[in-house]
């Protein structure tokens, strides 16, 4: 039997498991600090959800199957779908506009590479019902401050924006029209970080474009300002009103005092067919691993899939690239798994009894506790305490319990207290400060 899982598919062994809830940490508190609201769906659905409208690349990505009452299903590869359906099943019944997150597993049949697997929890944001630009700057803000509360600055990290309606009204104005064009230039585009120009030119010709087409539409990457493009296109008034919009866009951020963290980038087109507008990447600044995250305008999603008229926008934000680049900025926490407040050291057996009611009291007042299950000497049992970093050890020997007490050693300090084992409860909150607060983290 092999024991390995599957390729591109993870074990979270304790101390993985442990970095994994840290970064969901941050994510949900990142949420919370925006007002975002939690959503689940389902993991499979109908995989004619995804031929609707993801595009061809996750389409052939995908792991699907026939079920057991001849349904063809697939395992979900994006949120975004899901979303857009639930969303939809409600008409327009909810209010908006709807700002609402989820952390779902999704699947990929990619090739298995850096930063890339055949499974990733992905952080999604996305709001409906809005159509201004606000709720696209707003959204980039969010992805920006979650980063900053994993550690990372402008030294680490940019988000670079395009506009696929600006993109558009450039090619036309270059001279190249028509959907399956258009269509053409998006997809070799999205390539042009990762490939050489000369291989990206080639797609284009392939595609359809003539030679002198193809040069004029890569020299529109050039551009690295937005008045560059107004200067030299400012008879299309397509093009005038898509910079004006990313103006306002930039504006916003601007005024929030995130201008450093983002900049316009016009060869960020998304693999993804439903986008329709502002579209969005974060990198990190060395330029060494893939997108940590990709989001934007998907105003005709909703209403492709379910006949509702709902402008959108979202991203993802996956946890492979993430947690690459706080290894390599040695950004995890120190300490990552949950605190144990106390381990009850056993002197005499026959306290056992009185052990395990302590433990069930001290647990009933929110404390971690935990013990030997079976009879060890009082030496070994420090030694699991220590290996368990427990913060304290509370050790019943016969001698105190006698006279109602037991001895309470701060684990840090090496600091011993008797304490009556009838107030303990309380001599505790003040012996371990800190694990209060721990505790009341649980209810938020
Ligand atoms: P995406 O660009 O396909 O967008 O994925 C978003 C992020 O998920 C990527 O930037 C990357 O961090 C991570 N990711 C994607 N594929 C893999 C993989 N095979 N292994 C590890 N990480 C991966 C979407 O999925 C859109 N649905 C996002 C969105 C939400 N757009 C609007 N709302």
């Amino acid at each position: 039997m092999d024991l390995a899982s599957l390729p591109g598919f993870r074990d979270f062994f304790p101390e993985e498991a442990a970095r994994r809830d840290y970064i969901f940490r941050v994510w949900r508190e990142t949420a919370r600090r925006y007002a975002f609201s939690a959503y689940d769906g389902p993991p499979l659905e109908l995989t004619d959800l995804y031929r609707r409208k993801s595009g061809d690349e996750i389409v052939g990505q995908l792991y699907c199957f026939e079920d057991k009452g001849g349904r063809d299903i697939a395992l979900r590869p994006e949120m975004t779908p899901t979303l857009a359906r639930m969303v939809a099943s409600k008409g327009q019944s909810l209010p908006k506009p709807i700002k609402w997150f989820s952390i779902p597993q999704v699947f990929r049949y990619e090739r298995q590479q850096r930063g890339r697997l055949r499974e990733h929890f992905q952080f999604n944001c996305d709001i409906l019902g809005e159509e201004g630009v606000a709720a696209d700057a707003e959204l980039v803000a969010l992805v920006v401050d979650c980063l900053r509360a994993f550690g990372l600055g402008e030294a680490d990290f940019r988000v670079r924006v395009s506009d696929r309606q600006l993109l558009s009204a450039l090619i036309t104005a270059v001279g190249v029209e028509g959907d399956a064009l258009l269509k053409v230039v998006f997809a070799s585009v999205d390539k042009l970080s990762r490939e050489p120009p000369e291989k990206v030119k080639a797609k284009l010709v392939e595609g359809g474009l003539q030679e002198a087409q193809a040069d004029r539409v890569l020299s529109l990457f050039q551009r690295k300002k937005l008045s560059d493009i107004t200067a030299e296109f400012d008879s299309s008034k397509a093009v005038c009103d898509r910079v004006m919009a990313l103006q306002r866009f930039f504006g916003i951020l601007d005024a929030k005092g995130l201008q450093g963290y983002v900049e316009f980038d016009l060869s960020i087109v998304r693999g993804l067919a439903y986008y329709t507008g502002i579209v969005f990447e974060a990198f990190d600044c060395k330029g060494e691993l893939r997108a940590i995250c990709g989001g934007g305008r998907y105003d005709q999603l909703v209403k492709t899939i379910g006949g509702v008229d709902m402008p959108a926008l979202g991203f993802g934000m996956g946890d492979v690239v993430l947690a690459e680049l706080l290894t390599e900025r040695k950004l995890w926490p120190e300490k990552l798994a949950q605190p144990l407040d106390v381990f009850l050291v056993l002197v005499d057996e026959k306290l056992r009894p009185q052990m395990l009611s302590l433990a069930h009291q001290l647990r009933g007042e929110g404390l971690g506790v935990d013990y030997a299950f079976g009879e060890m000497a009082v030496g070994k049992q420090f030694k699991v305490a220590s290996q368990k970093e427990a913060r304290a050890a509370v050790i019943l020997g016969p001698e105190e319990w006698k006279r109602g007490m037991i001895k309470f050693k701060n684990l840090a300090t090496r600091d011993e207290k008797e304490l009556s084992v009838s107030d303990i409860g309380i001599e505790f909150k003040m012996l371990l400060p800190g694990w209060r607060t721990y505790a009341s983290t649980l209810k938020q």
